[in-house]
């Protein structure tokens, strides 16, 4: 049920808007109260006196209207609410978000707000696959953004494929699972850590490697959304801390492994850094310079401490699952098996990283993940679908439900 709770339902441009009116009733069935927001084109669609008549409740559509503005400015329209729903959301409006434009009501309140946002796309198939479309959803996903659907099936343009909007009904479940979530990590507390590490070799230059962090970010997100107390242990990344992590900033491998073992007693370590095997072994304190004709200086090497073999040494304070990463350009599985028995970690995610497969700073990732029991192929996934799959396979190691069984 979903008495008492506060819905901002936006429509955009789009045929499936007939499908917003009868997502009104059912929402109001279940007891939310419904406020509308309609784009210029979604009223072309659908009437606002339907809106305002099924909501009964003004709609909201102009982003200068004095009366809007003196009854109730954008900012407020966007946090009166407990949940904001874009449905149908448009391709337009999906790249509008994603470049964090304002221009106009609809886009303006999704960028204010502070509340959980969920969208529902309806577009034509070609459209939804466009790689523009994908990576808009994928970056939308990254900063926490749900998504329902689009489901397959003939669409209004004679065509057929992903694009159709969910139907009332599903969506009225998603909003009700999203305002009452489930939480099957309340209690366990995970460190995760991301990105690369920075070696400095004086105080001008470091060796360090072309991780972006995504993927560590996203399972970081991923924990913290099933009610783990996550704590974040990154490299330098030009990624925004997800919310509802502790984030923890740090360069080289020593500060990782700190902030590491300062995280106190973990349930999940979830080591998905590129960190760098190698730090200079003395740091000159002044900038080296340079000599004319002089040979160029050697650099002596010495090993960094390995975070995640620190962390799976067997112990009282070990956690009870270790995942580590195995980030390979060749033999990856075979080299991900015997990894896991060096490192003494539980699990291995194996992701190749030859350059051709994009995944370093890419927003896909091809994994297997190698267990004591074997290996699972995974699908190529978005790192944020990789992110939450090894989330419900963490869910069901303590033996809670995964998503998709909680729906059920
Ligand atoms: O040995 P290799 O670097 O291939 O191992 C990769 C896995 O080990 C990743 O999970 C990575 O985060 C972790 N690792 C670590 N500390 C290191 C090297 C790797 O935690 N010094």
């Amino acid at each position: 049920m979903l008495n008492g709770k506060r819905i901002l339902l936006i429509v955009a441009g789009g045929i499936a808007a007939f499908k917003s009116l009868e997502l009104i009733r059912r929402l109001r069935e279940r007891g939310a109260s419904v406020r509308c927001v309609v784009t210029e084109n979604g009223a072309r669609f659908v009437t606002p006196l339907s809106l305002q008549a099924l909501s009964e409740d003004r709609v909201y559509s102009d982003m200068f209207s004095l009366t809007d503005e003196s009854e109730m400015g954008h900012i407020q329209l966007s946090r009166d609410a407990d949940l904001l729903v874009v449905a149908p959301a448009t391709a337009n409006l999906l790249a509008r978000m994603a470049g964090g434009l304002a221009d106009d009501l609809a886009a303006t309140v999704l960028l204010a707000t502070d509340k959980p946002v969920l969208v529902a796309p309806a577009m034509n198939v070609r459209m939804w696959t466009h790689a523009a479309t994908m990576a808009n959803v994928e970056t939308l996903k990254r900063r926490g953004i749900h998504f329902i659907g689009p489901n397959e099936g003939a669409m209004a343009c004679n065509e057929h494929g992903p694009g159709r909007m969910s139907e009332p009904e599903e969506i009225a479940d998603a909003i009700e699972r999203l305002l009452s979530p489930a939480q099957p990590l309340a209690g366990r507390r995970a460190v995760v850590t991301s990105g690369p590490t920075r070696e400095a070799i004086d105080p001008v230059r470091y060796i360090s490697n072309h991780s972006s962090g995504k993927q560590g970010h996203a399972i970081a997100s991923a924990l913290a959304a099933l009610g783990a107390e996550v704590t974040l242990v990154s490299g330098p990344v030009s990624l925004a801390d997800p919310p509802g992590v502790r984030a923890v900033h740090v360069e080289s491998a020593d500060q990782m492994l700190a902030a590491c073992l300062a995280a106190g007693t973990l349930d999940i370590a979830v080591c998905a850094a590129a960190v760098a095997d190698w730090k200079a072994a003395h740091q000159a304190n002044a900038k080296i310079k340079k000599k004319p004709g002089a040979a160029p200086p050697a650099l002596e090497l010495t090993p960094n401490p390995d975070i995640l073999a620190t962390l799976s040494k067997p112990g009282p304070n070990r956690p009870t699952l270790v995942i580590g990463f195995a980030a390979e350009t060749e033999d990856l599985v075979a080299n991900a098996i015997e990894k896991r028995k060096r490192k003494g970690c539980d699990w291995i995610l194996a992701n190749d990283v030859s350059p051709e497969t994009g995944t370093f700073g890419g927003e896909r990732n091809t994994v297997h993940l190698v267990t004591a029991s074997g290996v699972e192929d995974w699908p190529t996934l978005g790192k944020s679908e990789v992110a939450l799959r090894l989330a419900d396979r963490v869910v069901r190691f303590f033996g809670g439900p995964t998503r998709a069984e909680a729906a059920e």
